[in-house]
């Protein structure tokens, strides 16, 4: 696994965009043959998706051979509810791109058969051949899409019932009130995450400390469920200088040393 420690989360979200723009340009996706991504929501992705539209408009990326997969989605509220995870995309990153919205994949936490629903969702990214690059966030507790502590570590797309530090960790997006968030999600599984070609997460700012440190310094856990990510032949965790706090300063240096040319220099596009 590698561990990327950035200095801030400004130049975090640049290097992971970069990257990002990186492999879309590398595969030379068609619309035949596309390029596929995992993509999450939540405030640690926003600046990494501002710097993609920044590539985009300058013209150093393109998403139109780009299908995506997004993480998780709220059972029962409207797609246009400011924080439905489909209004947070459209406003984020997609209506800023080229991306098509046939090739925008989310799941519908307002099907009659939810059950359903989650197992298509495997099956659609199956037929897309798997998805290439997922990218995550975490919750404080190391959660990783809506997978909460003592989520199987192989588990697939399925309902999940949020803990109360995640309803009480999100009320901040529902005008601070516990009861308007809601206490149920669709989202994929550890082991779906796990199944993708690589796993990208950003980890930033003081609140991920602990997280940060339990899936450094300790072993593979469900009480954490990002930790799986150990277990990943192509895992790279970014993370700013913040979230670093609770780690050992030896551990901190083995890494900025082992990716000292890396992390001096942006992903370069082609
Ligand atoms: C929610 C999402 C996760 C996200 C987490 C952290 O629980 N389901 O995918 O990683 O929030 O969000 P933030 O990045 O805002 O700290």
């Amino acid at each position: 696994m590698r561990i990327l420690i950035h200095d801030n989360y400004e130049k975090l979200s640049n290097w992971v965009a970069h990257y990002v723009a990186r492999k879309i340009n590398t595969a030379k996706p068609t619309a035949e043959n596309p390029y596929v991504l995992g993509l999450p929501t939540g405030s640690s992705p926003i600046g990494t998706y501002k710097a993609l539209v920044k590539l985009y408009k300058e013209g150093k990326v393109s998403f139109k051979n780009i299908v995506t997969f997004n993480m998780d989605e709220y059972v029962g509220i409207s797609e246009d509810h400011h924080e439905s995870y489909h209004y947070f995309m459209q406003d984020k990153l997609f209506r800023h791109i080229d991306i098509l919205n046939a090739n925008i994949n989310i799941l519908d936490g307002n099907v009659p058969d939810l059950e359903k629903e989650c197992h298509d969702y495997e099956e659609r990214i199956k037929k897309a051949g798997g998805i290439d690059l997922f990218l995550g966030g975490i919750g404080p507790d190391g959660h990783i899409a809506f997978n909460e502590p003592g989520s199987s570590l192989n588990s697939k797309t399925r309902i999940k019932t949020l803990t109360y530090d995640t309803i009480q960790a999100n009320s901040r997006f529902f005008d601070n009130d516990i009861n308007k968030v809601p206490k149920t999600a669709l989202t994929v599984g550890v082991g779906t995450v796990m199944s993708s070609k690589e796993v990208l997460i950003i980890i930033n700012g003081y609140k991920k400390a602990r997280a940060l440190q339990k899936v450094v310094e300790d072993g593979v856990n469900h009480m954490w469920t990002v930790s799986m990510l150990q277990l990943h032949e192509h895992g790279i965790i970014c993370c700013d200088d913040e979230s670093t706090m609770e780690m050992k300063v030896g551990t901190v240096k083995y890494f900025k040393d082992i990716e000292h040319k890396a992390l001096s220099n942006l992903p370069k596009l082609q």
